[in-house]
């Protein structure tokens, strides 16, 4: 059998195979999500599609940071329902990892998020991280937190999130910080 990841907007013959497979784990309308597929290019925003002997069965989106420039967000990744449990998650997610060491420069650090699916990426080396905002500075999910961003040891970007100063609290209305997102971030050095 031939396994190939290949970026969609070279191959845009499965455009509509991407979009059915994409909604069929996260309804939205074919619309929107076509026109999110079109967005990718040679840089980031970059779908990259896994086929075998021709046929698509997995999908995921490398997304940029505008505040982590040598970092990439990936996200949206999905194997077809009849195909999963039999290795090509992982064979996606570390050619992803092997298009980006090749293909984007200056990219360092992989980022992500997920609920659910811990187990799978700390089997392919990512580790929990602080969280991160893809659309700036602050995540509209973390409320009560604001992210600030320093650098590392070894000079990549990091995120530190802090509790903003409490507004005068209401009475009998109590914020549970883990109800914030129960979203783990997760990263790995390429
Ligand atoms: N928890 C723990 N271990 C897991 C999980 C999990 N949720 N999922 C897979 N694994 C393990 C497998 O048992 C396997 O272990 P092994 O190497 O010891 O045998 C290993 O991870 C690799 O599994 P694969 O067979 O490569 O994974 P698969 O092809 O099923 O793909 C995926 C995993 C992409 C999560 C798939 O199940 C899927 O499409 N799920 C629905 C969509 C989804 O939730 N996507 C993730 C969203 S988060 C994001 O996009 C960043």
């Amino acid at each position: 059998m031939e396994y190939l990841v290949l970026p969609l907007h070279k191959h845009l013959e499965y455009l509509q195979d991407s979009c059915n497979l994409i909604n069929n784990e996260w309804k939205r309308s074919d619309t929107a999500r076509l026109r999110s597929l079109e967005a990718s290019c040679d840089q980031l925003p970059t779908s990259l599609i896994l086929l075998r002997d021709k046929k698509l069965i997995g999908y995921l989106k490398l997304s940029p940071i505008p505040s982590i420039k040598d970092g990439c967000f990936v996200e949206s990744v999905v194997i077809e329902k009849n195909e999963r449990g039999k290795g090509y998650g992982s064979i996606l997610m570390k050619k992803a990892e092997d298009y980006c060491r090749n293909n984007l420069s200056n990219l360092n650090v992989i980022y992500l998020s997920t609920k659910g699916q811990e187990g799978f990426y700390t089997k392919l080396g990512y580790t929990e991280c602080m969280p991160i905002s893809i659309y700036g500075c602050l995540d509209s999910s973390l409320k009560n937190h604001i992210n600030t961003y320093s650098e590392n040891d070894n000079g990549s970007k990091v995120c530190i999130t802090k509790n903003v100063p409490a507004a005068p609290p209401m009475p009998r209305i109590h914020f549970n910080t883990s109800l914030a997102s129960s979203k783990k971030y997760m990263k790995k050095e390429l």
